[in-house]
């Protein structure tokens, strides 16, 4: 596997694929690689004859007061987790190679709409500073295929808007949430919890899927049911900041007889903001 750091280094082993043919898959990360990363780069590789794995901890997504400065940072357990998965190149860039003018002075791209509610609600200026470090990846690789993950349901929604919007031609595959045993979503945050809050944790997820059984078994009071989840959840122990039954589509508030739906959570524990939901067609 080729460790990249160079925008130059990059444009040459991107044409070398484009040479042969060879179609190009993106994985973006923030690092501290997980099973859910790798799951990511497995599906990157039943797309695309190549697989580029980025690594860059960007500092326009966290908000003041976030946790940009302890962030995991574990590049040389991630160099040798994607040897064991098939990536053909891991791309670390320096700051300024993602940022030439310093990230205060950077072009932002933002998605209107989309980003204002949940995690854009509580996050501001989260998406931007997502959606202008994926921007800046996707045109300095443009590949053929990026893959996201489901765990973060609003951001695969808010990158496929952006794609569509500025009609870049790349494909975006969203890849299926992997769990621990007990069904908490992997996530690089999960070790700031404590053993009690570790335990505790699992509460989320079986109370979005104790909310889709009950939209499967035909509950259509979505305000008593998110209520009902909060309560829940709060009783465990969670701070909550949004339990939401949404359209699948778009997040906008689904009609008494709507059939593709998420519901979607984000709950402090401790340290640790956890975010996690469920798809279902009712
Ligand atoms: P990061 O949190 O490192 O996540 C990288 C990718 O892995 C995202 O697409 C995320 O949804 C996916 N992922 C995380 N946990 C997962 C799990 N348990 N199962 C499956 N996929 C999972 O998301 C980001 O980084 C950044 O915002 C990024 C898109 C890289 C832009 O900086």
């Amino acid at each position: 596997m080729q460790i990249i750091q160079a925008k130059d280094e990059l444009r040459e082993q991107l044409r070398e694929w484009r040479n042969a043919d060879e179609h190009i898959a993106l994985v973006p990360t923030m690092g501290n690689l997980h099973s859910g990363h790798a799951s990511l780069v497995e599906l990157a590789r039943q797309h695309a004859e190549r697989v580029i794995v980025s690594v860059y901890v960007n500092p326009t997504q966290f908000g003041e007061g976030e946790d940009f400065d302890e962030y995991p940072r574990t590049l040389e357990r991630d160099t040798r987790r994607l040897k064991t998965v098939s990536a053909d190149a891991l791309f670390v860039p320096a700051d300024d190679v993602i940022y030439p003018f310093g990230h205060d002075s950077a072009t932002i791209v933002s998605v209107p709409g989309l980003t204002e509610n949940f995690c854009g609600a509580t996050r501001p200026g989260h998406f931007d500073g997502v959606t202008t470090v994926v921007a800046r990846l996707f045109a300095m690789m443009q590949p053929d295929v990026a893959v996201f993950g489901q765990k973060d349901y609003q951001q695969q929604l808010v990158i496929r808007y952006m794609c569509q919007d500025l009609g870049l031609p790349i494909a975006i595959v969203t890849a299926d949430t992997v769990r621990d045993d007990d069904g908490l979503a992997k996530s690089s945050r999960n070790q700031y919890l404590d053993d009690e809050q570790r335990r505790v944790a699992p509460r989320l997820y079986e109370t979005l899927r104790e909310a889709a059984e009950s939209l499967r078994s035909g509950g259509r009071d979505y305000e008593a049911m998110e209520a009902r989840a909060i309560r829940t959840l709060e009783a465990a122990g969670f701070d909550v900041d949004y339990f939401a039954i949404r359209r699948a589509e778009d997040l906008a508030v689904p009609d008494r007889d709507g059939d593709d739906l998420v519901v979607l959570a984000a709950a402090t524990l401790g340290r640790a903001r956890l975010i996690d939901n469920v798809l279902l067609t009712v």
